[in-house]
């Protein structure tokens, strides 16, 4: 297993390119399930996640070609011809949940793994399930698997989520599209992710209104063709590399980086005392001498605090003057950086879904252990900032959604290597 070493090596500077979201990607993939006709997807991130969902889609009989060393996705599916997402593949990555919709909606019949928990919470699919049955589908769980039949197609209805579900939410859009009739989705995310979805939906002939708003409504059609369509920025690397000069001070300018994706994280950064400008190619960080201020933060759906960046400023309070109170209020497990970071100095209580920090002069180098994609790339750049040597573990957590993170953070002045493992 992989290790990156960072050694603090004071301010940064330069830019860093920001790729395309892999939310967006793991959704919009199974999209192609959807149609016959070809989907390409342009601005696609190159990561674990991605080549696992290339995998499940192969498995099903999907073709899925990468191009221009994989920032191309060439999709189609002419003829599925298995029906079955294997445990095995499904266990690697709950996203794979997420095929379920297009492929009940497409031929009437599914059988996909119950994806099972992670490190951050049970994550139940209990909301993906009772969407789909809300548009007439039979669901059988059994053997841990949900065996999904919808005789005749299915139908339209009216589904109100009773708390905001980003996959659930995404899965029924998918269904919606090809149903019989019109469906209601009331309560459902708002993430960008899911505005990038129904754009590419969209493209490829679905009826769908009100996207980026608590309630969908969706025109079935008898059938979807194909389409291009680009990923949507990553507004979670986004915000992560527009840590890294907050922390160890210096001005980074993150490229396609947009304040609409990151509006929320961006107050609570101007709040502490970092300056964040708009410019012609994304978004510039800067943070002058002196310290950063402690901020008070609770994890929402969109448009709230994302809880994919609780970790990241988690790192930044570290060192900030004063103490601040971060509530996570999406994930019944998600502090497990918290000790990792208080072995590198930091004064950090847990209480439930509460942490309080405590900021200190400065953190100390120590090997780390990462637990899961957004704590690992937390002590990196906890490390930034750190004197001496962070040594990160089990860094196959921080490959699922981050490419090449050692270059694009070496570039801008970070000390940071990777130490391939056995
Ligand atoms: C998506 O997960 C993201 N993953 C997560 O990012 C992100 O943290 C999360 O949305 C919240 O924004 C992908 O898009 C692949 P949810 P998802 O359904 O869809 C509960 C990362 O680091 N719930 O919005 O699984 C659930 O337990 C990952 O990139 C049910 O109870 O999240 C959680 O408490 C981590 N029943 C809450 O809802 C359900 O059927 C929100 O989960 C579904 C969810």
């Amino acid at each position: 297993m992989d290790s990156i070493i960072v050694t603090g090596n004071g301010p940064l500077s330069g830019q860093i390119p920001i790729a395309g979201a892999k939310n967006a990607c793991l959704t919009l993939m199974p999209a192609t399930l959807l149609s016959e006709e070809p989907l390409t997807l342009t601005n696609a991130p190159r990561l674990s996640d991605i080549k696992t969902m290339t995998t499940l889609l192969q498995s099903l009989g999907a073709e899925v070609a990468q191009m221009q060393g994989g920032q191309v996705l060439a999709l189609s599916s002419h003829a599925l011809d298995n029906h079955v997402a294997d445990y095995d593949i499904v266990r690697k990555m709950r996203a794979s949940i997420l095929v379920l919709g297009p492929m009940l909606a497409r031929d009437g019949h599914a059988v996909v793994s119950l994806p099972g928990g992670c490190a951050i919470g049970a994550r139940p699919v209990d909301l993906h399930l009772r969407a789909l049955e809300a548009m007439g589908a039979e669901l059988d769980l059994r053997d841990g698997y949900v065996h999904a039949r919808a005789p005749g197609g299915l139908k339209g209805g009216i589904f109100e989520f009773p708390i905001v579900s980003v996959g659930a939410t995404e899965n029924a859009l998918m269904a919606a599209t090809l149903a019989k009739g019109t469906t209601v989705l009331k309560n459902a995310a708002r993430e960008p992710e899911i505005v990038d979805l129904a754009q590419c939906l969209r493209r490829m002939g679905a009826q769908i209104e009100g996207e980026g708003t608590s309630t969908i409504t969706i025109q079935g059609v008898d059938r979807l063709g194909g389409a291009t369509h680009p990923v949507v920025v990553d507004r979670i690397e986004l915000g992560t590399y527009m840590l890294a000069p907050a922390i160890c001070g210096g001005e980074v300018e993150c490229l396609g980086g947009r304040r609409d994706l990151v509006g929320a994280f961006c107050d609570k950064l101007e709040e502490a005392g970092v300056s964040v400008t708009e410019t012609e190619k994304g978004l510039k960080v800067s943070r002058k001498n002196g310290l950063v201020r402690s901020v008070d933060v609770v994890t929402e759906p969109f448009p709230g605090f994302p809880t994919d960046l609780q970790a990241q400023i988690m790192a930044l309070m570290c060192t900030a003057e004063g103490t601040s109170v971060l509530e996570e209020r999406i994930f019944e497990n998600r502090f497990m950086h918290a000790p990792e970071l208080m072995r590198m100095g930091a004064k950090i209580e847990v209480h439930g879904g509460t942490a309080t920090v405590t900021g200190v002069d400065h953190l100390k180098g120590a090997p780390v252990m990462a637990t899961d994609l957004r704590a690992s790339v937390s002590l990196i750049l906890a490390g930034l900032a750190a004197a001496g040597e962070t040594i990160v573990n089990r860094v196959y957590h921080l490959d699922r959604g981050y490419e090449r993170v050692e270059e694009k953070l070496g570039n801008v002045g970070a000390k940071i290597e990777r130490i391939s493992g056995q």
